[in-house]
């Protein structure tokens, strides 16, 4: 999952939260949708810390899991050299063959606004597992021995000797090769590889999680199988991303509605308006360029960094340590952890980032900068911006997770030369406001910034961890 999402929308909520701590933004009702439905705002814990050494060690453990995820990107230049061109090979074979068969399977929303699964069926008998969908990672794995399943049973089954294994920060998963039929949102790839995981560290998974499915480009994969999506011949998919709050889901269950994954196309119902493209710099995550940040007005120095990996499998926003800094050192009384997380008092809530993509501005909310609460009187939350560490080397520098993608319809396309992602506005009545404006307005929409506000469920951070087990780092 890339993670380069979450980064941008964390800065440009940091910079809304720093530049005007108290003053109300103008919003326009007919842009803010959900006004329209008054739900009381709710906010998930986070485990119980008994001191401040519990919570950094915490966080310490998320942010190694995601330096291992970054870690592992490993390509020599001469191996992709060998995939660049064979990609371009398979785009002109593409290029020749019909269109797309669209598909569309519904997502659930677990753990609060964490994680996004969808039911995966594998083999002869149809033997189904809940997976995440992962725009940041480009390999399959699912766990065996669930409700006594034996992938085995399957005539289709081909197993190898070819052990798999995947090392986290805080924990590893690891099984053996094997291939089998794989259906997902109505189309099957007849030999699919994927890895049979017999070990997964305990905590790694929620429950009703049962394996990871990578939506990146082949150049990322450990097992170097090809990713499904390009299997089953998709050059597109896209992602609704249902967050909790815009489903009215009771906060009792851990699961709730999730939108919808459409497998090689798009769903005309689920937006509207134009679609806003951007490039992608480089094919292994969906990697694109972050134009700017700011918060509360004010401009972020980005230092030369600009590569956001869109990454539907993570639940924040990453971004280089110095940029988070300048993002809370607007942000009122936040309070950095040695982690690279920051938390700042909850009440903060007229804090906004936007973050530019193509020539739109993105703006986050208050409620999009919140990632939980950390104490149990709701005092102090933990900002959904954290720090990747320095990226001056990395091919990644900021990871744009759900936080961000929960409020607009994102559309991955490898169709054209070049692969490019798109965001557009949810359809009315999906939950989110208007997400965009042109850049070159933004003076003149200064006066309104809330006309643009991207509104989400704060998601439960311990769904941070989720997205970093779906690393596959070596
Ligand atoms: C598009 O989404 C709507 C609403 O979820 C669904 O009813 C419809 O079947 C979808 N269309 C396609 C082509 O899958
Ligand atoms: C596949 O082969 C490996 C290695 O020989 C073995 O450990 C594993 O149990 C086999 N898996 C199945 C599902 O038969
Ligand atoms: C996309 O661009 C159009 C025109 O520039 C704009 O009206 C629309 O709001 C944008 N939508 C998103 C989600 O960026
Ligand atoms: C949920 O949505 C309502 C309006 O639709 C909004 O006022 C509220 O702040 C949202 N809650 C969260 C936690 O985002």
């Amino acid at each position: 999952m890339v993670n380069i999402r979450l980064a941008a929308a964390c800065l440009a909520a940091a910079s809304a939260l720093m530049a005007q701590p108290s003053a109300s933004m103008p919003t326009s009702p007919s842009i803010r949708s959900p006004t329209d439905h008054p739900i009381a705002k709710r906010r998930f814990q986070l485990p119980t810390f008994n001191n401040q050494d519990e919570l950094e060690e915490w966080t310490e453990q998320h942010k190694a899991g995601l330096r291992a995820k970054y870690a592992s990107k490993l390509q020599d230049s001469h191996k992709r050299e060998t995939q660049a061109a064979e990609e371009r090979r398979r785009k002109r074979r593409r290029s020749l063959q019909a269109r797309d068969q669209v598909g569309d399977v519904s997502l659930i929303n677990y753990q609060h606004d964490s994680t996004f699964y969808a039911p995966v069926s594998i083999g002869s008998q149809g033997h189904s597992v809940n997976i995440v969908l992962d725009t940041g990672s480009s390999d399959f794995w699912t766990v065996q021995g669930k409700d006594g399943w034996n992938p085995a049973q399957s005539s289709s089954f081909v197993n190898s000797t070819t052990p798999f294994k995947i090392t986290y920060g805080s924990g590893s998963v690891s099984g053996t090769l094997a291939s089998d039929s794989v259906t997902l949102a109505g189309q099957t790839a007849n030999k699919q590889k994927f890895a049979i995981a017999t070990y997964i560290s305990q905590g790694l998974l929620g429950d009703a999680v049962e394996g990871i499915m990578g939506l990146g480009f082949p150049s990322l994969s450990t097992s170097k199988s090809t990713p499904f999506w390009q299997n089953v011949g998709a050059t597109e998919f896209s992602f609704y991303l249902a967050s909790e709050n815009s489903t009215f889901t009771s906060s009792n269950s851990d699961k709730a509605p999730g939108g919808t994954f459409t497998l090689g196309g798009r769903n005309t119902t689920l937006f509207k308006g134009d679609i806003n493209w951007s490039d992608v710099i480089d094919e292994s995550y969906w990697l694109i360029t972050l134009g700017g940040v700011t918060v509360n007005n004010q401009v972020v120095n980005l230092q030369g960094t600009n590569k956001v990996a869109v990454d539907t499998g993570t639940t924040l926003i990453g971004a280089p340590a110095s940029i988070v800094d300048q993002i809370y050192s607007q942000v009122p009384n936040s309070k950095q952890l040695s982690s690279g997380y920051y938390t700042f008092p909850c009440a903060e809530t007229s804090t906004s980032a936007t973050l530019h993509f193509g020539n739109q501005e993105y703006t986050l909310t208050s409620n999009d900068l919140i990632a939980g609460t950390v104490d149990t009187t709701g005092t102090m939350c933990l900002g959904a911006f954290f720090s990747i560490g320095s990226t001056s080397k990395d091919e990644l520098q900021y990871i744009l997770g759900d936080a961000f993608l929960m409020n607009v319809y994102s559309i991955f396309s490898n169709a054209g030369k070049t692969a490019q992602v798109g965001f557009a506005s949810l359809a009315d009545g999906l939950g989110s406001s208007t997400a965009s404006r042109t850049v070159n307005s933004v003076v003149a929409a200064n006066a309104a910034i809330g006309s643009a506000s991207l509104t989400s469920y704060p998601f439960v951070a311990l769904t941070l961890f989720v997205a970093f087990i779906t690393t596959f780092a070596v």
